[in-house]
């Protein structure tokens, strides 16, 4: 396999579930070493994409590329935190256990534990900041804790790709800080390409190089310096809302203040905002190299 400068590829791609389409007309290319961020109201089909991105869902058109082959064939090199992860777990299972599971895939049988394994383990759960709760069952843990072994139990078989459903959703602020932390340290020091679904874009923005919106049924893929448009974002949030850069060169993207309730619907229609961002359902997908991350 050739290393491409794409780990993600979407060619006219669309899924169903049950008989309703859920989104059409994807074509776009996410960058390797990127950090991109899932955008889009409850029920747009955030999850969905990542579940078509591990081949868990089949597609009903187009086709869709991670890490050069076709959705579902390099899951081995794919670290997923599932939106749900924390109520699923099994609590009884100590967070050096659970992070384990990362390498061994399975709670059931007898594991005999390499040196090498538990070396792993041990580095995963430093590199996300619960080296001192190993012995803790998950029951024991915050919200929080438990957030950051399931990142851990994803990265701790060196994955390529890294997704992430909602990980700073319940987390506070000092929390998600430190999960977009170690989030940070993993493109930089890794080069591990990273997805993360996220309803706040605040947080992430420092290390975001671009995001996926899902907008009228149709993903879109664009650089971050595009996505940060205001009547973008209203119309993504079916909010008024602006970004706000201040002195210091920080971002934020705000609701807009005092704004009455009767104006707080989609300022834009949807002719209106594909013309702005000139998308286009057939548009080829950008040839390898173009909208490379890092050059931020
Ligand atoms: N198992 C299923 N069978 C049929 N339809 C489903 C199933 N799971 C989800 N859907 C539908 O697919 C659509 C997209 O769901 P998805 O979970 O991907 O949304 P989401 O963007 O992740 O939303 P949220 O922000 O609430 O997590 C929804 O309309 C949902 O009703
Ligand atoms: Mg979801």
């Amino acid at each position: 396999m050739s290393e491409s400068s794409d780990c993600i590829v979407f060619r006219d791609a669309a899924v169903r579930r049950g008989d309703r389409i859920i989104w059409q007309h994807g074509s776009f290319a996410i960058p390797t070493g990127s950090v991109t961020a899932i955008v889009g109201t409850n029920g747009t089909g955030k999850t969905t994409m990542m579940k078509a991105e591990l081949g868990l869902l089949p597609l009903a058109a187009g086709s869709l590329t991670v890490l050069g082959r076709p959705a579902g064939e390099r899951n081995a090199q794919i670290g997923y935190v599932p939106q749900s992860y924390t109520s699923d777990i099994d609590s009884n299972l100590t967070a050096e256990q659970s992070v384990l599971l990362g390498l061994t895939g399975t709670r059931f049988g007898i594991h005999l534990v390499t040196k090498a394994q538990k070396a792993k383990v041990r580095e995963a759960m430093e590199f996300t900041g619960i080296a001192d709760k190993a012995k803790y069952r998950l029951s024991e843990l915050s919200g929080g804790l438990r957030q950051r072994v399931a990142i851990a139990q994803a990265l701790v078989c060196d994955p390529k790709l890294l997704m992430l459903d909602e990980p700073l959703a319940n987390l506070d602020l000092a929390s998600q800080r430190a999960a977009v932390h170690v989030l940070a340290k993993l493109n930089r020091e890794l080069g591990m390409t990273i997805q993360v679904v996220a309803h706040d874009l605040n947080m992430l923005l420092p290390i975001l190089t671009g995001a996926v919106y899902l907008l009228d049924g149709h993903p879109h893929y664009a650089d971050m310096g595009k996505v940060l448009d205001s009547d973008l974002l209203t119309h993504l949030y079916g909010t008024q809302v602006q970004v706000v850069t201040t002195p210091q060169g920080d971002m934020f993207v705000t609701p807009t203040p005092d704004e009455p309730l009767d104006q707080v619907q989609d300022m834009h229609s949807a002719a209106e905002v594909a013309q702005m961002h000139h998308h286009s359902h057939d548009s080829a997908v950008s040839a390898p190299g173009a909208g490379k991350a890092g050059a931020r």
